[in-house]
């Protein structure tokens, strides 16, 4: 093994009816006044949030709702969310439903603990983040893994940016993961949470980094899980079994395991981000939309990784390396396709772009070319362009 540091804090709680743990939860990590941030209304009309708030009020737990965070969450909406948690005197966030909600959260914690600091400062890091405010998740959708990851993800939709912050204050306190709550997603966010689950390991999987067996063992496991439950939870997405390895395999993919001691490639994400940005395109989308044209676009710096992909984790027999790799992607793409997910731009919501629009998410993701994206093969505005076209 490679060195490295290895910090996932949060405390997950697991199975059904974990929901009812909240309160207990919410009072373990010293909330007494909580803001509860919720998305578009899906875990009011499951009566989640109805349920959640009777045991708060039960705990003797005050709290205000924070409701309406949008799919790609808008910084203002964070923002204004930070005025709701000071006036109210909050010491404790939050989320109940999934990565946009969560992500919120964490925006309206740090914002919470800095009154006075513009979020937007403190997300470019113009203003290091020295503290914040405890944050609790209970999780509705197995998708981005905020639950467990040090990351968060906030839209400044006056400037176009989607832009991500990493620092372990991002880490949250608590998880609560019942996999019934995901009953209740439309099929396409299913699909999309099973590409987005894949994406954190696959970003994490494709390094130059040798060394790592067991980092490797573990991520090559988790991408067999959530391929073959993948396949069940497409056909019933009340079978607990699917939707729980799902729900597990969300978190461990983003909470660092299954890249330990590796360098970190990243490109789909970074370019799915300049789609989801500029067209409001859902994240699973934005990812199996760019993946195939990325990997055929980098595969030949180093042939034998995507091989021992290709056969490690979809039992792929060609001896040569290259046949190996390619086939290796094509069964992804495959696998994208049965579930209906979009492999192409053209396939988006945004639907067929125009020359402008690929040099322009091609000279976001590079600020012009003065910086490059990604480690795997260092992408410049060049590069990016030739794989969204
Ligand atoms: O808003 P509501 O009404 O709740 O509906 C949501 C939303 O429309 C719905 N939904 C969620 N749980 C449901 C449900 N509908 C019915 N029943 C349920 N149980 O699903 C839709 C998508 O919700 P969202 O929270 O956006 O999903 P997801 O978890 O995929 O989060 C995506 C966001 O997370 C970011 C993405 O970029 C995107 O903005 N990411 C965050 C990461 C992180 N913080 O570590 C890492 C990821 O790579 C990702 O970038
Ligand atoms: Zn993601």
């Amino acid at each position: 093994m490679q060195e490295f540091i290895y910090y996932a804090p949060t405390e997950v709680v697991f199975g059904k009816d974990a929901e009812k743990k909240t309160a207990e939860e919410v009072k373990k990590w010293g909330g007494n006044r909580v803001l509860l941030v919720y998305g578009g209304g899906s875990v009011k009309r499951s009566g989640l949030l109805d349920r959640i708030e009777a045991e708060l009020e039960r705990a003797g737990i005050a709290f205000k709702e924070w409701g309406g965070v949008k799919p790609n969450p808008r910084l203002s909406f964070a923002q204004a969310g930070v005025e709701a948690a000071v006036s109210f005197g909050a010491d404790f966030i939050l989320a109940v439903g999934g990565g946009s909600s969560i992500d919120t959260a964490k925006g309206i914690a740090h914002g919470t603990a800095n009154p006075g600091t513009a979020l937007w400062d403190i997300w470019t890091q113009k203003v290091p983040l020295t503290k914040s405010l405890p944050v609790g998740v209970v999780l509705t959708i197995a998708a981005a893994g905020s639950e467990m990851s040090d990351s968060a993800v906030l839209t400044n939709e006056a400037i176009g940016r989607k832009q991500g912050l990493s620092t372990d204050f991002n880490r949250v306190k608590f998880a609560i993961m019942n996999p019934e709550l995901t009953y209740t997603l439309p099929k396409y966010q299913v699909t999309c949470g099973i590409v987005d689950i894949m994406m954190h390991t696959l970003d994490r999987y494709f390094t130059h980094t040798k060394g790592n067996q067991m980092t490797d063992e573990i991520a090559e496991a988790l991408l067999r899980t959530v391929i073959e439950n993948g396949r069940k939870a497409w056909k019933d997405q009340t079978d607990y079994e699917a939707m729980s390895e799902l729900m597990w395999c969300s978190s461990l993919s983003h909470n660092g395991i299954t890249g330990l001691g590796a360098e970190k490639d990243f490109a789909p994400h970074k370019i799915g981000h300049e789609l989801s940005a500029k067209y409001d395109v859902a994240h699973g989308a934005s990812l199996s939309a760019v993946w195939e044209s990325w990997a055929l676009y980098v595969y030949m710096e180093e042939p034998g990784r995507f091989a021992q992909y290709g056969r490690k984790v979809w039992g792929v027999q060609a001896e040569d390396d290259v046949a190996a790799a390619r086939e290796g992607i094509r069964k992804t793409v495959e696998y994208f396709r049965e579930l209906g997910m979009p492999v192409c731009l053209g396939e988006l919501e945004a639907g067929v772009l125009t020359e402008e629009e690929l040099v322009d998410m091609a000279e976001r993701a590079t600020g012009k070319d003065t910086f490059t994206v990604a480690k795997f093969r260092e992408l410049h505005q060049r590069d990016v362009y030739e794989i969204l076209k």
